[in-house]
């Protein structure tokens, strides 16, 4: 067995023996999203601190750990805080747990941000629904000997954002009368924001949002042929095309005030796709 399997398989191990569940639905929750975990009925969460071998998240207003339970009837894994390339972790690490989800039977994920906006007519406070993603800025999670069990060599990426989950989140925005915009993702490393020069050029390149999450995450899912679906919080203007410079505190707060919107879709979408 490859080096990551055996490593993936051990944390999916520790869990199994914790939780003792096996999830269909895993979500990521980024910025601001954190309470959405408090929506989880028979919850059973685990730290990472407590999972050998297991990266562990350092920013603020990050938690750190897995919530497994039910939404609805759909069985889900929910990660309050991920783990960020801009903290020092290899990809490899960023990635394990999307790893370890699929491990425990995970098929689907939805990933969440917090990002700032460039996007016509995009305002703070906008959801996003990722039709796409630029990552050519920061190093592919499947750099190095591939493991033929995870996936591919090589895989396609022509549809990383499955249709099928981006009309189910279009039609529950609708119900809930959400307003919600569509784009392209551009991750960058981070952890500083962007000039107002990148701005420029990543708005050329076709980028509507930018964060510092989400794309490698998308990346190593659909090597492992899972189901994805992103959402950003746009929480800023991105630099330049507003005056005031940026900051986490101004990102946080945006995040908690559309907080509730977006758990509301997430929870809804969640529900939904019990059905399907
Ligand atoms: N840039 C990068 N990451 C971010 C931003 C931003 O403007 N806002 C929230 N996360």
């Amino acid at each position: 067995m490859g080096i990551v399997l055996d490593r993936v398989n051990s944390c999916a191990a520790y869990l199994r023996e914790k939780a003792g569940f096996r999830p269909r639905t895993a979500v990521v929750l980024g910025s601001g999203l954190g309470a959405f975990a408090e929506k989880i009925e028979q919850a059973v969460s685990v730290e990472y601190g407590e999972i050998p071998g297991f990266p562990v998240s350092t920013v603020p207003g990050h938690h750190g750990r897995f919530v497994f339970g039910l939404i609805g009837r759909e069985p889900v894994a929910v990660m309050q805080g991920r783990i960020h390339f801009y903290e020092g972790y290899s990809m490899e690490d960023v990635v394990l747990p999307l790893r370890v989800l699929h491990a425990l039977g995970a098929e689907r994920v939805i990933l969440t941000n917090a990002a700032g906006g460039m996007g016509e007519g995009f305002r703070p406070g906008d959801l996003m629904l990722l039709t796409d993603h630029i990552a050519s800025f920061v190093p592919s999670p499947l750099l190095g000997p591939n493991e033929e069990e995870l996936g591919p060599r090589f895989p396609d990426l022509s549809e990383v954002y499955s249709l099928r989950l981006r009309e189910l989140v279009r039609q529950t925005a609708e119900e809930l009368e959400i307003p919600l915009k569509q784009g392209v993702y551009l991750q960058t490393t981070g952890p500083n924001y962007e000039t107002p020069a990148e701005i420029c050029l990543y708005r050329a390149l076709g980028a509507d949002s930018v964060g510092m999450s989400t794309a490698c995450e998308a990346i190593c899912a659909r090597h492992m042929g899972m189901e994805v679906c992103g959402i950003s919080c746009i929480t800023n203007l991105a630099a330049g095309i507003s005056k005031k410079p940026l900051s986490h505190r101004e990102v946080q707060e945006t995040a908690d005030r559309v907080g509730t919107q977006f758990q509301a879709l997430l929870e809804t979408v969640l529900k939904n796709l019990a059905d399907c």
